[in-house]
């Protein structure tokens, strides 16, 4: 069941985060599912719901170019009819705004998000305001973006700039936006830390307390989120690739932060890097073979396991029916 952003924005606000998954392919979206519904873990219960969570489908801009974004939007409608215990919210990730207004007269996305994250503070609001009118008037959820993450996003390689709560305060009252995505120290793709670094937990507070005053129980949003576990970059490297001193974020920081406000958590980078793994062994270990629906078959359960271990961490595992419930309670 496809539902809106803020419905499930509503159902985990301060108690954990909804993982927003992004993707590209028909073998992402199937391990996508199954992971969220607790298919094919390793000791699978039927009848146990404690894995299967509610969770956010992101689709970039170079998704929707990839192929084409109705090879995406008809593989979900497929998915939909194919998994109907699934509750999720179709979501453009990282929009200008002639795509976001394309995602939503299309009456199929629930939320867009418009990245005017790199324009002046005055110019972010103007755009995102206008993205919010034009939104709202068709049901459609907005997230916008304040501060700079840093790493490669889309074809822009950015500098920091981490959010300031009071100016997160005075940009959701202005653009009237449904969530917004923070800048608190992580950044894109898969090389994130040098160090040490983490979660500036300090700004987290600030802001949720600053936004908090202007909209109770405001969602915010925390890109960049792919812990890049050292294992998978294991495999790849030991399978001919080549991606030194690869890092992310700690996974253990995901849930202290849902208890600060952030309801969503976007994961790109973890994906492919799954999905890297698992094509580059199963050449290296079987150079005869060519079927590409072989490596496929390893890489849909591979990827629902790391699904299930992601909502794990994130708090969402387990919510699934919970959520069912509050929908058909405000139905
Ligand atoms: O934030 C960017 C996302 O990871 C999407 O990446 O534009 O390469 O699809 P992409
Ligand atoms: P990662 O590169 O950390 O997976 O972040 C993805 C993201 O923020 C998509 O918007
Ligand atoms: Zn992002």
């Amino acid at each position: 069941m496809i539902v809106t952003t803020k419905e499930l924005f509503k159902a985990a606000y301060g108690k954990y985060a909804i993982g927003a998954y992004n993707i590209n392919n028909l073998e992402q979206l199937v391990g996508l599912f199954r992971g969220n519904l607790g298919k094919f873990a390793k000791n699978e219960d039927p009848n146990d719901d404690a894995k299967s969570a509610p969770f956010i489908i992101q689709i970039s801009r170079g998704a929707r170019t990839y192929t084409d974004k109705n090879f995406l939007e008809g593989m979900i409608r497929t998915a939909d009819k194919v998994f109907p215990e699934a509750i999720f919210a179709v979501h453009l990730d990282h929009g200008t705004e002639e795509v976001c207004y394309d995602c939503i007269d299309s009456g199929f996305y629930s939320s867009v998000m418009i990245d005017a994250s790199h324009e002046e503070f005055a110019k972010n609001i103007e755009i995102t305001k206008r993205v919010v009118d034009r939104a709202h008037e068709k049901g459609v959820v907005v997230e916008a973006e304040l501060g700079q993450l840093g790493g490669v996003e889309e074809d822009v390689v950015g500098s920091v700039k981490l959010t300031d709560p009071a100016q997160a305060a005075e940009f959701v009252e202005k653009t009237g936006v449904d969530s917004l995505a923070v800048a608190i120290g992580t950044s894109h793709g898969a090389f994130k830390f040098s160090g040490n670094q983490g979660l500036h937990f300090d700004v987290l507070e600030k802001i949720q307390a600053a936004v908090n005053e202007v909209k109770p129980n405001f969602p915010l949003v925390m890109h960049g989120s792919s812990s890049v576990p050292a294992e998978w970059v294991a495999r790849i490297n030991n399978a001919g690739g080549a991606m030194k001193n690869a890092s992310g974020v700690d996974e253990k920081q995901y849930f202290p932060a849902a208890k600060l406000g952030v309801t969503k958590i976007n994961i790109d980078t973890d994906g492919r890097l799954v999905w890297c793994a698992i094509h580059r062994e199963f050449f290296r270990d079987q150079p005869e073979k060519f079927d590409l629906r072989d490596p496929g078959k390893l890489f849909m359960p591979a990827y629902a396991e790391y699904i299930i271990h992601k909502n794990e961490m994130l708090g969402s595992a387990g919510h699934l029916e919970e959520v069912r419930k509050l929908i058909e309670a405000a139905k």
